[in-house]
């Protein structure tokens, strides 16, 4: 009998097989635990210069094609999604490839390493419409996150009085951690950690249409050199640290959002907190307790009268799209991952429907000026408009 193509598959190549080209292949082999999903991904194809960290790749059964010329997975027909996970200065040249190639595009941030890298790519996703491109963030994925997010679409918090969105690390603080891509201006780009976390902290913000129309920022390069390769002291020329103070135009009164991204908060490892407070109500959500979610009112309290109140309730297992686990067990960073995969192809089949889906292209270019205006604010000591 000969083969038929299933016409839900979908093709999936990656290039930059490292640290989250290993996360997404992981992810993939979980798929089954997504209950009616349109379409079914197979990993076959992943692309790395450094054919060591091709290696790993080869006990992944669907994988048939492994190259160390990503332009050999852009001329294979069979390709039909890319997940590019590079360093920052590569993205413009092989997320534009992609694009031109009609792939779609699962992109990392933070989307270019740049404003113009940003625009540029844009400018492409707009020039192939057959190209479904979004960017990766997959925090806003944790059930607790989306419990929050709805929390605040539903209108609870009544008028807004401030949020806050943070994504809080300590991974550089060990000073005698050795300088790596991340931490140098030339391939992490001139916002530093802003473009290393930064749309984490920006992709809630902006879908619930919080645009800020100035900021105010604090920057901080806190371990200014690294021993290189040999030993020998390198500049680590990057931002460590940025908060952003912004100004929120809402429903006609202005409210202050701010934005968190440091690498180097001590005791925090990789904790998202999403917190909303409005005069009627409030929520607050950490990934550093991945099951609560607190939300806020006042409430009668038996033989006590009407008292404020923050309470406590767990988040369970379900996201965006619905799995086979358990609504009651626990959630965490790589069920945030499959979560994103399943809304970015689901969205792409035109199956998502109003759930939550992933950074858009012009949201992505967006937090690169609102990263320009930061880097101003932080030179000039003023509120800088974005
Ligand atoms: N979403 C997240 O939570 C998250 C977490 C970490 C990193 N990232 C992002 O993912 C991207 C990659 O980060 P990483 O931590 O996986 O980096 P990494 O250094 O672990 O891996 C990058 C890989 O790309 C390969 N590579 C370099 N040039 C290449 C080329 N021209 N063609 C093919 N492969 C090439 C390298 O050999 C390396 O194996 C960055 O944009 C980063 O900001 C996202």
């Amino acid at each position: 009998m000969s083969a038929v193509s299933d016409p839900h598959v979908v093709n999936v190549a990656i290039i930059g097989g490292g640290l989250m080209g290993r996360e997404l292949a992981a992810a993939l082999q979980r798929w089954p635990a997504l209950i009616d999903h349109p379409v079914s991904p197979r990993l076959t194809a992943v692309c790395d210069v450094n054919p060591a960290a091709l290696e790993w790749f080869r006990s992944v059964p669907t994988v048939t094609t492994l190259v160390t010329d990503y332009h050999d997975l852009l001329s294979d027909p069979t390709v039909d999604v890319v997940y590019v996970a590079v360093r920052h200065d590569l993205h413009e040249q092989i997320y534009t490839d992609v694009i031109n190639a009609g792939k779609s595009l699962l992109a990392e941030k933070p989307f270019g390493i740049d404003r113009a890298a940003a625009d540029a790519i844009v400018a492409a996703t707009n020039a192939h419409p057959e190209s479904f491109v979004r960017c990766s963030s997959e925090m806003p994925f944790f059930p607790g996150a989306q419990m929050a997010l709805r929390y605040v679409q539903s209108g609870a918090l009544g008028r807004i009085v401030e949020a806050k969105n943070s994504f809080l690390h300590s991974s550089d603080l060990d000073v005698n951690k050795p300088i790596n891509w991340k931490r140098q201006r030339a391939f992490c780009g001139d916002a530093g950690v802003m473009n290393d976390l930064g749309l984490h902290a920006w992709h809630v913000p902006l879908r619930l249409g919080w645009v800020p129309e100035a900021v105010y920022a604090v920057l901080q390069n806190i371990v200014p050199e690294r021993q290189g390769p040999d030993g020998v002291p390198v500049p680590c020329d990057t931002w460590d640290n940025a908060v952003l103070h912004s100004e929120v135009l809402h429903d006609g009164y202005t409210f202050p959002l701010t934005t968190e991204t440091k690498r180097i908060d001590p005791g925090e490892k990789n904790t998202w907190v999403f917190e909303a407070i409005g005069m009627d109500g409030g929520v607050r959500f950490s990934t550093k307790n991945p099951k609560c979610v607190e939300v806020f009112s006042v409430i009668d309290v038996p033989g006590g009268g009407r008292e404020q109140s923050w309470q406590q309730l767990d988040a369970g297992s379900q996201s965006v799209w619905p799995t086979v686990t358990g609504p009651n067990f626990e959630s965490g960073f790589s069920d945030s991952i499959l979560q994103m995969w399943a809304a970015f192809l689901a969205e792409r089949a035109g199956q998502l429907g109003d759930g939550f889906g992933c950074v858009r292209p012009e949201e992505a270019a967006f937090t690169h000026r609102l990263y320009a205006a930061a880097a101003a604010s932080h030179q000039s000591g003023n509120r800088t408009a974005v």
